[in-house]
């Protein structure tokens, strides 16, 4: 009886050291949302070795690395259409000719960390080959390369049950010993939120971004989303997401030709949702309008807060929406945000507004308590919330302030 027990404990102890029965992923890989750059919003599967080594060195001169992005993320398109005989993943000997440990080594060398995409089905979303069956194998491989993140897709997936497959993956990188940040890509369709904490770092929510602000783009079998229709789906899982467990609403679409106005409300609105900050633009190629809004510190700061609490929506009427998210030390975050096609005038008399939530505690009368205002975009203090605040806001634009607490 008591040699049983001492095995019983045994097994236990070993699970827990190994980390395999509960938390598979690396913890503390995330406790805030990632940050980064991916290939697939602007180029697609058309990358190659040289112009991603442009687009490293343009990371790190144009100001993302020192604004907070880290990660640089070579999504679907960089194998070669078929596995060698040993069964291994091999990246396109045309598109990257000095291998794929080669350009891990140079994203290192700048400083940054290397993430790479595949697929839990037979074949990634463009055609190449997927990881069902080789989990482990490619795992390894990854591992050898020195990958530090791992974006894994929903393609080709019939037969195939989602959180066994995404644990699975999660399994083989902890046995791969290499710590990764895990991103869950299945689109929101099977809740993630519900069931992958353990599982991942992030977990995509809807269906595939496009540079679009309020229209989706419909493809006859499938659509991709604009950037109001993932807001809209974001509200109700709020509650799942925290220090390192993220909602993705997918990779941002600055840069990529909405108007200015709309790309500082999209990033706005993804900082407001602590999302993963994935930029997708041609960062060879950024205008200073688009390099401002990425890289201001202020607004990020808001995405990076650390009790990484998102936003929820206080107000909405006649296409104006009012967002607040709660940040450490009492302070706020504010972002009213105007859907409609035509400028409109605020006249907000914060008096009249008692601010609470339970998610983050907030319980706000500022009868009792007065905040200073910042203005995160134009970079100024505009006053206190003892006035009511009047301005006017374009179409498709944010006003995002930072309330501080005055003691
Ligand atoms: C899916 C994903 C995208 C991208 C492509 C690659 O659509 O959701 O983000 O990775 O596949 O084929």
């Amino acid at each position: 009886m008591r040699s049983n027990l001492y095995k019983l404990f045994i097994v236990i102890v070993c699970c827990f050291s190994s980390g395999n029965l509960f938390a598979q992923k690396f913890e503390e890989l995330a406790q805030t949302p990632p940050m980064g750059w991916n290939s697939w919003n602007i180029f697609q599967t058309h990358i190659n070795e040289q112009m991603l080594r442009d687009m490293v060195d343009a990371y790190v001169s144009s100001g993302m690395r020192d604004a907070g992005y880290t990660y640089f993320v070579l999504d679907d398109g960089w194998m070669a259409m078929q596995r060698d005989s040993n069964g291994s993943l091999v990246a396109d000997p045309k598109k990257f000719p000095s291998g794929m440990k080669a350009f891990a080594d140079y994203v290192h060398s700048k400083g940054l960390k290397f993430g790479i995409y595949n697929c839990a089905g037979t074949q990634t979303c463009a055609g190449y080959p997927g990881t069902h069956g080789y989990e482990y194998q490619d795992a390894r491989l990854y591992a050898s390369w020195g990958v530090d993140y791992l974006k894994y897709d929903w393609c080709n997936t019939d037969s195939i049950n989602a959180r066994d497959a995404y644990l699975t993956m999660s399994r083989a990188i902890r046995a791969a010993g290499r710590p990764m940040i895990f991103s869950l890509c299945e689109w929101g369709n099977h809740a993630p939120w519900l069931w992958a904490k353990n599982v991942g770092q992030l977990w995509r929510t809807t269906a595939d971004i496009h540079a679009g602000f309020d229209k989706d783009q419909n493809y006859g079998t499938w659509s991709s989303y604009s950037v109001m229709h993932i807001l809209d789906l974001q509200d109700h899982i709020r509650q799942y997401a925290g220090p390192g467990h993220w909602n993705d609403p997918d990779m941002l679409e600055v840069g990529n030709g909405m108007t200015y106005a709309e790309d500082k409300a999209h990033f706005s609105l993804w900082c407001m949702l602590a999302a993963p900050l994935i930029s997708g633009n041609d960062l060879r190629k950024m205008s200073p309008q688009t390099t401002s809004i990425l890289i201001n510190k202020e607004v990020i700061a808001v995405d990076q807060d650390p009790l990484g609490i998102e936003c929820f929506k206080y107000y909405s009427f006649d296409g104006m929406e009012i967002f607040v998210k709660a940040l450490k030390d009492n302070s706020l975050a504010v972002c009213f945000l105007n859907r409609s096609s035509r400028q409109q005038n605020i006249n907000f008399d914060w008096k009249e507004h008692m601010i609470t939530d339970t998610l983050s505690k907030l319980n706000i009368d500022f009868n009792k308590n007065t905040y200073t205002l910042r203005d995160l975009w134009a970079k100024k203090n505009i006053g206190t919330t003892n006035k009511p605040l009047k301005q006017t806001i374009g179409s498709h634009e944010v006003l995002m302030l930072k309330l501080s607490k005055v003691n």
